[in-house]
Protein backbone atom coordinates (compact mmCIF):
# COMPACT_ATOMS: atom_id res chain seq x y z
CA UNK A 1 0.00 0.00 0.00
CA UNK A 2 1.56 3.17 -0.95
CA UNK A 3 0.49 5.96 1.36
CA UNK A 4 0.80 9.80 -0.11
CA UNK A 5 -0.19 12.02 2.82
CA UNK A 6 0.09 15.28 0.49
CA UNK A 7 -0.35 18.52 1.31
CA UNK A 8 -2.23 20.67 4.27
CA UNK A 9 -4.45 18.75 6.17
CA UNK A 10 -3.90 15.61 3.90
CA UNK A 11 -1.54 14.30 6.91
CA UNK A 12 -3.63 14.74 9.72
CA UNK A 13 -6.36 12.87 7.69
CA UNK A 14 -3.93 10.30 6.51
CA UNK A 15 -2.68 9.88 10.04
CA UNK A 16 -6.31 9.52 11.61
CA UNK A 17 -7.26 7.01 8.69
CA UNK A 18 -4.35 4.99 8.91
CA UNK A 19 -4.83 4.89 12.75
CA UNK A 20 -7.99 3.34 12.23
CA UNK A 21 -6.87 0.57 9.80
CA UNK A 22 -3.83 -0.04 12.91
CA UNK A 23 -7.13 -1.21 14.61
CA UNK A 24 -8.96 -3.22 11.82
CA UNK A 25 -6.13 -5.06 11.33
CA UNK A 26 -4.93 -6.09 14.64
CA UNK A 27 -9.19 -6.70 15.33
CA UNK A 28 -9.44 -9.24 12.04
CA UNK A 29 -5.28 -10.14 11.88
CA UNK A 30 -4.10 -8.69 9.26
CA UNK A 31 -0.88 -6.94 8.20
CA UNK A 32 -0.37 -4.43 4.99
CA UNK A 33 3.12 -3.44 3.86
CA UNK A 34 2.73 0.24 3.90
CA UNK A 35 5.31 3.17 2.43
CA UNK A 36 4.89 6.68 2.11
CA UNK A 37 5.99 9.08 -0.48
CA UNK A 38 5.35 12.98 -0.90
CA UNK A 39 3.10 14.12 -3.39
CA UNK A 40 1.27 17.80 -4.32
CA UNK A 41 3.29 21.01 -2.99
CA UNK A 42 5.23 18.98 -0.30
CA UNK A 43 6.48 17.10 -3.54
CA UNK A 44 7.60 19.94 -5.39
CA UNK A 45 9.38 21.72 -2.15
CA UNK A 46 11.28 18.76 -1.99
CA UNK A 47 11.69 17.17 -5.34
CA UNK A 48 10.77 19.95 -8.06
CA UNK A 49 7.90 18.00 -9.13
CA UNK A 50 4.22 17.21 -7.45
CA UNK A 51 4.80 14.02 -8.80
CA UNK A 52 8.02 12.27 -8.17
CA UNK A 53 9.21 9.40 -10.04
CA UNK A 54 9.94 7.42 -7.29
CA UNK A 55 6.57 8.51 -5.99
CA UNK A 56 4.52 6.95 -9.27
CA UNK A 57 7.19 3.93 -9.11
CA UNK A 58 5.82 3.16 -5.88
CA UNK A 59 1.91 3.64 -6.47
CA UNK A 60 2.63 1.90 -9.81
CA UNK A 61 3.92 -1.51 -7.43
CA UNK A 62 1.47 -0.98 -4.67
CA UNK A 63 -1.97 -2.88 -4.53
CA UNK A 64 -4.00 -0.16 -3.51
CA UNK A 65 -3.01 3.93 -3.34
CA UNK A 66 -4.16 6.18 -0.63
CA UNK A 67 -4.01 10.49 -0.72
CA UNK A 68 -4.61 12.39 1.36
CA UNK A 69 -5.00 15.66 0.01
CA UNK A 70 -2.62 18.16 -2.49
CA UNK A 71 -2.78 21.73 -3.37
CA UNK A 72 -1.14 25.02 -1.24
CA UNK A 73 -1.46 28.69 -1.43
CA UNK A 74 1.92 29.13 -1.75
CA UNK A 75 1.22 27.70 -5.65
CA UNK A 76 -1.12 29.82 -7.01
CA UNK A 77 1.31 31.85 -9.00
CA UNK A 78 3.43 28.30 -9.92
CA UNK A 79 3.59 27.01 -13.43
CA UNK A 80 1.55 24.37 -14.64
CA UNK A 81 4.05 21.67 -13.70
CA UNK A 82 4.73 23.16 -10.59
CA UNK A 83 1.05 22.70 -9.30
CA UNK A 84 0.34 20.56 -6.61
CA UNK A 85 -2.60 19.60 -8.57
CA UNK A 86 -1.10 18.15 -11.60
CA UNK A 87 0.55 15.78 -10.07
CA UNK A 88 -2.54 14.16 -8.49
CA UNK A 89 -4.01 14.60 -12.35
CA UNK A 90 -1.21 12.91 -13.39
CA UNK A 91 -1.69 10.11 -10.90
CA UNK A 92 -5.02 8.96 -11.84
CA UNK A 93 -3.99 9.03 -15.61
CA UNK A 94 -1.20 6.91 -15.18
CA UNK A 95 -2.83 4.65 -12.96
CA UNK A 96 -5.73 4.38 -14.82
CA UNK A 97 -7.81 5.61 -12.96
CA UNK A 98 -11.24 6.19 -14.88
CA UNK A 99 -14.21 5.56 -12.49
CA UNK A 100 -14.52 7.08 -9.32
CA UNK A 101 -16.52 6.15 -6.80
CA UNK A 102 -17.99 9.34 -4.36
CA UNK A 103 -20.94 8.00 -2.32
CA UNK A 104 -22.74 10.37 -0.49
CA UNK A 105 -25.13 8.98 2.22
CA UNK A 106 -26.79 10.70 5.12
CA UNK A 107 -25.65 9.61 8.83
CA UNK A 108 -28.70 8.88 10.97
CA UNK A 109 -26.85 10.85 13.81
CA UNK A 110 -26.25 13.90 11.19
CA UNK A 111 -29.81 14.37 10.11
CA UNK A 112 -30.18 17.59 11.68
CA UNK A 113 -26.34 18.89 10.22
CA UNK A 114 -27.48 19.33 6.98
CA UNK A 115 -28.38 22.68 5.48
CA UNK A 116 -30.79 20.74 4.14
CA UNK A 117 -34.62 19.89 6.03
CA UNK A 118 -34.02 16.66 7.71
CA UNK A 119 -37.14 15.14 6.03
CA UNK A 120 -35.49 16.11 2.97
CA UNK A 121 -32.59 14.73 3.34
CA UNK A 122 -33.42 11.27 5.49
CA UNK A 123 -33.20 8.68 3.46
CA UNK A 124 -30.37 9.49 1.20
CA UNK A 125 -27.96 7.32 0.00
CA UNK A 126 -26.83 9.02 -3.63
CA UNK A 127 -24.00 7.43 -5.40
CA UNK A 128 -21.80 9.63 -7.95
CA UNK A 129 -20.27 7.81 -10.76
CA UNK A 130 -17.27 10.36 -12.10
CA UNK A 131 -15.92 9.86 -15.10
CA UNK A 132 -11.92 10.71 -14.18
CA UNK A 133 -9.64 9.98 -16.84
CA UNK A 134 -11.04 12.21 -19.33
CA UNK A 135 -13.19 14.99 -20.64
CA UNK A 136 -12.25 18.46 -20.00
CA UNK A 137 -9.75 18.03 -17.51
CA UNK A 138 -6.94 16.34 -20.49
CA UNK A 139 -8.68 17.71 -23.59
CA UNK A 140 -5.97 18.92 -26.21
CA UNK A 141 -5.46 21.35 -26.70
CA UNK A 142 -4.78 23.71 -23.68
CA UNK A 143 -2.88 26.26 -22.36
CA UNK A 144 -2.92 29.77 -22.23
CA UNK A 145 -1.46 32.34 -24.89
CA UNK A 146 -0.78 35.07 -22.46
CA UNK A 147 0.27 37.93 -25.10
CA UNK A 148 -3.01 37.07 -27.18
CA UNK A 149 -4.87 37.42 -23.91
CA UNK A 150 -6.96 34.01 -24.88
CA UNK A 151 -7.05 30.52 -23.06
CA UNK A 152 -8.37 27.12 -24.38
CA UNK A 153 -9.53 23.90 -22.64
CA UNK A 154 -10.95 21.24 -24.53
CA UNK A 155 -13.96 18.78 -23.44
CA UNK A 156 -13.67 15.68 -25.32
CA UNK A 157 -14.92 12.25 -24.66
CA UNK A 158 -14.32 9.42 -27.08
CA UNK A 159 -16.97 6.42 -27.06
CA UNK A 160 -15.08 3.30 -25.46
CA UNK A 161 -13.97 6.40 -22.52
CA UNK A 162 -17.71 6.97 -22.30
CA UNK A 163 -18.96 3.01 -22.67
CA UNK A 164 -16.38 2.12 -19.94
CA UNK A 165 -17.89 4.48 -17.47
CA UNK A 166 -21.37 3.42 -18.00
CA UNK A 167 -20.83 0.03 -17.66
CA UNK A 168 -19.47 0.73 -14.20
CA UNK A 169 -22.31 2.59 -13.30
CA UNK A 170 -24.66 0.21 -15.03
CA UNK A 171 -23.17 -2.84 -12.49
CA UNK A 172 -23.09 -0.77 -9.49
CA UNK A 173 -26.94 0.10 -10.02
CA UNK A 174 -27.69 -3.37 -10.22
CA UNK A 175 -26.29 -4.29 -6.52
CA UNK A 176 -28.14 -0.98 -5.12
CA UNK A 177 -31.77 0.40 -6.39
CA UNK A 178 -31.27 -0.57 -10.08
CA UNK A 179 -31.60 3.23 -11.34
CA UNK A 180 -28.70 4.93 -13.39
CA UNK A 181 -29.74 8.88 -13.91
CA UNK A 182 -26.88 10.34 -16.18
CA UNK A 183 -26.28 14.12 -15.73
CA UNK A 184 -25.19 16.11 -19.28
CA UNK A 185 -25.61 19.04 -20.65
CA UNK A 186 -26.98 17.72 -24.32
CA UNK A 187 -28.90 20.93 -24.85
CA UNK A 188 -25.36 22.55 -25.49
CA UNK A 189 -22.86 20.28 -25.77
CA UNK A 190 -21.95 18.17 -29.22
CA UNK A 191 -20.04 15.89 -25.96
CA UNK A 192 -22.85 15.60 -24.07
CA UNK A 193 -25.70 14.53 -26.91
CA UNK A 194 -22.50 11.50 -27.81
CA UNK A 195 -22.86 10.70 -24.30
CA UNK A 196 -25.98 10.38 -23.79
CA UNK A 197 -26.28 8.13 -27.07
CA UNK A 198 -23.79 6.16 -25.94
CA UNK A 199 -25.02 5.83 -21.99
CA UNK A 200 -27.94 5.11 -23.93
CA UNK A 201 -26.83 2.27 -26.04
CA UNK A 202 -25.05 0.71 -22.78
CA UNK A 203 -28.22 0.97 -20.75
CA UNK A 204 -30.08 -1.36 -23.24
CA UNK A 205 -27.43 -4.20 -22.05
CA UNK A 206 -29.13 -3.65 -18.32
CA UNK A 207 -32.66 -3.89 -18.95
CA UNK A 208 -33.44 -4.62 -15.38
CA UNK A 209 -32.30 -1.23 -14.15
CA UNK A 210 -33.93 1.84 -15.10
CA UNK A 211 -32.10 4.89 -17.21
CA UNK A 212 -33.12 8.38 -17.11
CA UNK A 213 -31.66 11.63 -18.53
CA UNK A 214 -31.20 15.02 -16.60
CA UNK A 215 -29.35 18.23 -17.64
CA UNK A 216 -26.38 19.03 -14.76
CA UNK A 217 -27.87 22.41 -14.10
CA UNK A 218 -31.36 20.44 -13.16
CA UNK A 219 -29.06 17.88 -11.55
CA UNK A 220 -27.48 21.05 -8.84
CA UNK A 221 -31.15 21.82 -8.54
CA UNK A 222 -32.36 18.16 -7.55
CA UNK A 223 -29.63 17.25 -5.02
CA UNK A 224 -30.61 19.87 -3.21
CA UNK A 225 -34.51 19.65 -2.50
CA UNK A 226 -34.45 16.01 -3.50
CA UNK A 227 -31.66 14.19 -2.23
CA UNK A 228 -32.98 11.32 -1.11
CA UNK A 229 -34.94 10.24 -4.66
CA UNK A 230 -31.12 9.34 -6.53
CA UNK A 231 -29.31 6.02 -6.53
CA UNK A 232 -26.51 5.90 -8.73
CA UNK A 233 -25.21 9.46 -10.95
CA UNK A 234 -22.99 8.82 -13.69
CA UNK A 235 -21.38 11.82 -15.37
CA UNK A 236 -18.38 13.60 -16.54
CA UNK A 237 -15.20 14.57 -14.39
CA UNK A 238 -16.16 18.44 -14.31
CA UNK A 239 -19.57 18.08 -13.20
CA UNK A 240 -19.03 15.14 -11.04
CA UNK A 241 -16.17 16.95 -9.01
CA UNK A 242 -18.81 20.47 -8.81
CA UNK A 243 -21.58 17.83 -8.04
CA UNK A 244 -19.48 16.23 -5.37
CA UNK A 245 -18.66 19.18 -3.39
CA UNK A 246 -22.34 20.01 -3.18
CA UNK A 247 -23.49 16.19 -1.99
CA UNK A 248 -20.99 16.52 0.74
CA UNK A 249 -22.60 19.61 2.01
CA UNK A 250 -26.05 17.78 1.77
CA UNK A 251 -24.95 15.09 4.06
CA UNK A 252 -23.87 17.37 6.65
CA UNK A 253 -19.61 18.60 5.16
CA UNK A 254 -17.40 17.89 2.57
CA UNK A 255 -14.87 16.29 5.18
CA UNK A 256 -17.63 13.40 5.46
CA UNK A 257 -16.93 11.86 1.87
CA UNK A 258 -14.40 9.30 0.66
CA UNK A 259 -13.99 7.92 -2.84
CA UNK A 260 -12.41 5.44 -4.97
CA UNK A 261 -10.50 5.17 -7.90
CA UNK A 262 -10.97 2.24 -9.79
CA UNK A 263 -9.61 1.33 -13.29
CA UNK A 264 -6.92 -0.70 -15.00
CA UNK A 265 -5.35 -2.18 -12.09
CA UNK A 266 -4.29 -0.67 -8.77
CA UNK A 267 -7.08 1.24 -6.91
CA UNK A 268 -6.95 5.20 -5.77
CA UNK A 269 -8.23 6.07 -2.33
CA UNK A 270 -9.24 9.37 -1.30
CA UNK A 271 -11.09 11.85 1.08
CA UNK A 272 -13.23 14.29 -1.78
CA UNK A 273 -12.63 17.50 0.25
CA UNK A 274 -9.05 19.10 -0.24
CA UNK A 275 -6.12 20.22 1.48
CA UNK A 276 -8.22 22.87 3.48
CA UNK A 277 -5.25 25.62 4.14
CA UNK A 278 -7.77 27.30 6.27
CA UNK A 279 -7.53 24.52 8.88
CA UNK A 280 -4.28 23.08 8.50
CA UNK A 281 -1.85 22.43 11.05
CA UNK A 282 -4.77 22.64 13.67
CA UNK A 283 -6.66 19.59 14.67
CA UNK A 284 -9.38 20.53 13.09
CA UNK A 285 -9.68 18.61 9.64
CA UNK A 286 -12.69 16.17 9.77
CA UNK A 287 -11.39 12.63 9.26
CA UNK A 288 -14.40 11.08 8.24
CA UNK A 289 -13.80 10.99 4.39
CA UNK A 290 -10.52 9.47 4.87
CA UNK A 291 -11.68 7.09 6.60
CA UNK A 292 -14.38 5.95 4.90
CA UNK A 293 -11.72 5.64 1.94
CA UNK A 294 -9.88 2.98 3.82
CA UNK A 295 -12.82 1.08 4.06
CA UNK A 296 -13.51 1.62 0.11
CA UNK A 297 -10.06 0.67 -0.24
CA UNK A 298 -10.58 -2.40 2.10
CA UNK A 299 -13.72 -3.37 0.11
CA UNK A 300 -12.41 -2.81 -3.42
CA UNK A 301 -8.81 -3.66 -3.14
CA UNK A 302 -8.34 -6.88 -0.97
CA UNK A 303 -12.25 -7.75 -0.57
CA UNK A 304 -12.09 -7.53 2.32
CA UNK A 305 -15.78 -6.87 3.55
CA UNK A 306 -16.01 -7.79 7.16
CA UNK A 307 -13.49 -5.45 7.74
CA UNK A 308 -14.79 -2.64 5.75
CA UNK A 309 -17.83 -3.17 7.35
CA UNK A 310 -16.35 -2.73 10.70
CA UNK A 311 -14.50 0.42 9.86
CA UNK A 312 -18.15 1.99 8.64
CA UNK A 313 -20.09 0.53 11.74
CA UNK A 314 -17.49 2.42 14.15
CA UNK A 315 -18.00 5.63 11.97
CA UNK A 316 -21.51 5.38 12.67
CA UNK A 317 -21.28 4.51 16.24
CA UNK A 318 -18.79 7.75 17.09
CA UNK A 319 -21.28 10.01 15.01
CA UNK A 320 -24.13 8.50 17.09
CA UNK A 321 -22.51 8.65 20.55
CA UNK A 322 -22.44 12.66 19.68
CA UNK A 323 -18.87 13.08 18.78
CA UNK A 324 -17.73 16.06 16.20
CA UNK A 325 -15.47 17.66 14.20
CA UNK A 326 -16.15 21.43 14.59
CA UNK A 327 -17.45 21.38 10.56
CA UNK A 328 -20.56 19.62 12.03
CA UNK A 329 -20.98 21.82 14.75
CA UNK A 330 -24.69 22.92 13.50
CA UNK A 331 -28.17 22.24 15.54
CA UNK A 332 -28.26 19.28 18.21
CA UNK A 333 -25.02 19.96 19.77
CA UNK A 334 -23.01 16.99 20.53
CA UNK A 335 -19.20 16.89 21.93
CA UNK A 336 -16.85 18.94 19.65
CA UNK A 337 -13.50 16.92 19.40
CA UNK A 338 -10.00 17.39 17.32
CA UNK A 339 -9.44 14.79 14.73
CA UNK A 340 -6.89 12.97 16.44
CA UNK A 341 -9.27 12.00 19.41
CA UNK A 342 -11.87 10.99 16.92
CA UNK A 343 -9.66 8.79 15.27
CA UNK A 344 -9.11 7.63 18.11
CA UNK A 345 -12.50 7.12 19.14
CA UNK A 346 -13.25 5.08 16.11
CA UNK A 347 -10.37 3.36 16.13
CA UNK A 348 -11.58 2.19 19.67
CA UNK A 349 -15.11 1.28 18.45
CA UNK A 350 -13.36 -0.98 15.74
CA UNK A 351 -11.21 -2.76 18.26
CA UNK A 352 -14.31 -3.11 20.70
CA UNK A 353 -16.69 -4.49 18.33
CA UNK A 354 -17.51 -8.31 17.95
P1 LIG B 1 -11.24 22.33 0.33
O1 LIG B 1 -12.00 21.07 0.13
O2 LIG B 1 -9.83 22.20 0.71
O3 LIG B 1 -11.97 23.21 1.46
C1 LIG B 1 -13.28 23.74 1.28
C2 LIG B 1 -13.86 24.15 2.64
O4 LIG B 1 -14.25 22.95 3.32
C3 LIG B 1 -12.88 24.87 3.55
O5 LIG B 1 -13.57 25.79 4.35
C4 LIG B 1 -12.33 23.75 4.42
O6 LIG B 1 -11.90 24.17 5.70
C5 LIG B 1 -13.53 22.82 4.54
N1 LIG B 1 -13.08 21.43 4.65
C6 LIG B 1 -12.59 20.66 3.66
N2 LIG B 1 -12.26 19.45 4.13
C7 LIG B 1 -12.56 19.46 5.45
C8 LIG B 1 -12.44 18.49 6.48
N3 LIG B 1 -11.96 17.26 6.25
N4 LIG B 1 -12.82 18.84 7.71
C9 LIG B 1 -13.32 20.07 7.97
N5 LIG B 1 -13.47 21.01 7.03
C10 LIG B 1 -13.08 20.72 5.78
O7 LIG B 1 -11.42 23.18 -1.01
P2 LIG B 1 -10.73 24.57 -1.47
O8 LIG B 1 -10.58 25.47 -0.31
O9 LIG B 1 -11.50 25.00 -2.64
O10 LIG B 1 -9.29 24.12 -1.99
C11 LIG B 1 -8.10 24.17 -1.20
C12 LIG B 1 -6.99 23.46 -1.94
O11 LIG B 1 -7.28 22.06 -2.00
C13 LIG B 1 -6.79 23.90 -3.39
O12 LIG B 1 -5.41 23.98 -3.61
C14 LIG B 1 -7.41 22.79 -4.21
O13 LIG B 1 -6.83 22.63 -5.47
C15 LIG B 1 -7.13 21.60 -3.35
N6 LIG B 1 -8.03 20.46 -3.52
C16 LIG B 1 -7.45 19.22 -3.49
C17 LIG B 1 -8.25 18.09 -3.56
C18 LIG B 1 -7.59 16.74 -3.50
O14 LIG B 1 -6.44 16.65 -3.14
N7 LIG B 1 -8.27 15.66 -3.82
C19 LIG B 1 -9.63 18.22 -3.63
C20 LIG B 1 -10.19 19.49 -3.64
C21 LIG B 1 -9.37 20.62 -3.58
C1 LIG C 1 -11.20 16.53 -6.40
C2 LIG C 1 -10.32 17.75 -6.58
C3 LIG C 1 -9.42 17.58 -7.79
C4 LIG C 1 -10.32 17.47 -9.02
C5 LIG C 1 -8.38 18.69 -8.00
C6 LIG C 1 -7.54 18.92 -6.77
C7 LIG C 1 -7.49 18.38 -9.17
O1 LIG C 1 -11.11 18.90 -6.64
O2 LIG C 1 -10.66 15.42 -6.29
O3 LIG C 1 -12.42 16.68 -6.33
O4 LIG C 1 -10.77 18.49 -9.56
O5 LIG C 1 -10.57 16.33 -9.43
MN1 LIG D 1 -13.20 18.57 -6.17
Amino acid sequence: MAILPGDGIGPEVTEAAFSVLQAASERFGLSFDTSSHPVGWTAVQATGSPLPDATLEACRRADAVFLGAVGHPDADGEPPGRRPEAGLLKLRKELGCYANLRPARIYAALQDQSPVAPERVRGTDLLLVRELAGGLYYGEPRGWDQAAGRAVNTLVYTRPEIERIARVAFELARGRRRHVVSVDKANVLDVSRLWREVVTEVGSEYPDVRLDHMLVDRAAMELVIRPAAWDVWLTANLFGDILSDEAGAVVGSLGLLGSASLGDGVGLYEPVHGSAPDIAGQDKANPVGAIASIAMMLRHSFGLGEPADAVEHALERVLGAGLRTSDLLGVGGGETVGTRAFADAVAGAVRGQG
